[in-house]
């Protein structure tokens, strides 16, 4: 806002060319205009980036309608600008020869002021960036279908392969030596790993694609959580890592178990992997508010902070290097998030560096999602 003292002529002369100056030199195009839609300023850059040979003086109390009749959707905005008064326009991306142009509109006391500016170099940025992320998102396509078809394809030949390591542990086609024991057991345990591998590539495809369809009943948390512990004692025994568990009368409510046990599970894998021996794991649950939150805490090697925005990402392993002591693909996680998110609950982490981390899950205790199938 301009403010021009009444009584100081002289003052109000060389504002006026101040005024002036600063449009001419402008960055940016200038047209200003009078409520009837005749042009009364225009800077050399504005005919410039319009493309037009007149000089400013010439162009003077022309209608800028019918000056600007190449770009009909300014003129639009431009009317609709004078007829309601004090409505602004920003119009982006007018394509003008072969540049981008933007107009900005903006009602004054006495008319309307355009700032015109090459946006041409950010339009090509951006239409490139958009071209690079859809490619990329074909990508991520081709890589799902791709990861989808070869783990079914390998999963198959699995399932006979693991019926028949079973069948010569359990002595059916003759007795076995204690070392052939032992080879078979190492044997099916890695089938069984190589299964989980699997499933989880299938899963994350299942999920991405929105297909994955949960099985709502009304289940017993601390049943499940029994069982995960039950499953997974002889790997934490071997680390002679204790698990104790602190859970709250809890009441039946409305999940998929399978789909939970397998988000536990992961958990508590996780925390018996990256504990040290003679570690300690707590689980806990409690009901809190409409929900139910979940915990579990364990004495391991800790998470950075920036490492704990990762770890639920597909394949956020955060020691990838080939010497990494751990197994694992970085899935399990990922997985974990996509469950306890269909199920209307969130997952989250807090540790600190070696000094052990903690995660927590939490489910509604009315589940209005989740879609039972
Ligand atoms: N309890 C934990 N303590 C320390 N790091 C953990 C813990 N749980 C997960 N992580 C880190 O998060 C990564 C991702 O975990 P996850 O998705 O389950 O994949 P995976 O178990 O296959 O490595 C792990 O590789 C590890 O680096
Ligand atoms: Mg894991």
């Amino acid at each position: 806002m301009m403010y021009i003292s009444k009584n100081k002529e002289s003052e109000s002369v060389s504002a006026k060319e101040f005024l002036l100056s600063i449009i001419g030199n402008a960055p940016y195009g200038i047209i200003s205009i009078d409520l009837y839609g005749n042009i009364t300023i225009i800077n050399q850059q504005a005919l410039t980036l319009l493309g037009k040979k007149e000089k400013p003086g010439e162009v003077i109390n022309r209608k800028i309608i019918e000056f600007l009749k190449e770009c009909p959707e300014l003129g639009k905005n431009i009317v609709e600008c004078l007829k309601r008064g004090r409505k602004p326009f920003d119009i982006l991306e007018t394509k003008v020869d072969h540049q981008y142009l933007s107009f900005r509109g903006r009602i004054i006391l006495d008319g309307l002021i355009i700032v015109i500016e090459d946006v041409t170099n950010f339009v090509k940025s951006k239409n490139k960036i958009k071209e690079q992320v859809e490619k990329l998102e074909a990508l991520d396509i081709l890589k799902s279908q791709f990861l989808t078809i070869t783990s079914h394809e390998l999963k198959t030949p699995l399932t006979p392969i693991k019926a028949q390591t079973e069948l010569l542990l359990g002595e059916e086609r003759g007795k076995i030596t204690e070392e052939q024991r032992i080879s078979l057991d190492m044997v099916l345990r890695n089938i069984k790993r190589l299964d989980i591998l699997l499933s989880d590539i299938l899963d994350i495809a299942r999920m991405k694609a929105g297909k994955l369809k949960l099985e709502m009943k009304k289940e017993n948390l601390s049943d499940c959580i029994k069982e995960i512990i039950t499953n997974t004692k002889l790997l934490a025994e071997r680390k002679k890592i204790t698990i104790e568990t602190r859970m709250a009368e809890l009441p039946k409510f409305v999940f998929d178990a399978g789909r939970i046990k397998q988000v536990l599970h992961n958990l508590l894998d996780n925390a018996i992997k990256f504990t040290g021996i003679n570690g300690k794991i707590m689980i806990e649950a409690k009901k809190q508010k409409n929900e139910v939150l979940v915990q579990v805490k364990d004495t391991g090697i800790g998470i950075s902070k920036n490492d704990a925005k990762t770890l639920f990402k597909e394949f956020g392993q955060l020691d990838t290097s080939l010497k990494r002591k751990q197994s694992g693909a970085g899935l399990g996680l990922f997985i974990c998030k996509m469950i306890v998110e269909q199920h209307g609950g969130k997952i989250w982490v807090e540790s600190k560096l070696g000094k052990g981390s903690t995660f927590y899950f939490t489910l509604p205790l009315k589940s209005g999602r989740g879609g039972i199938g």
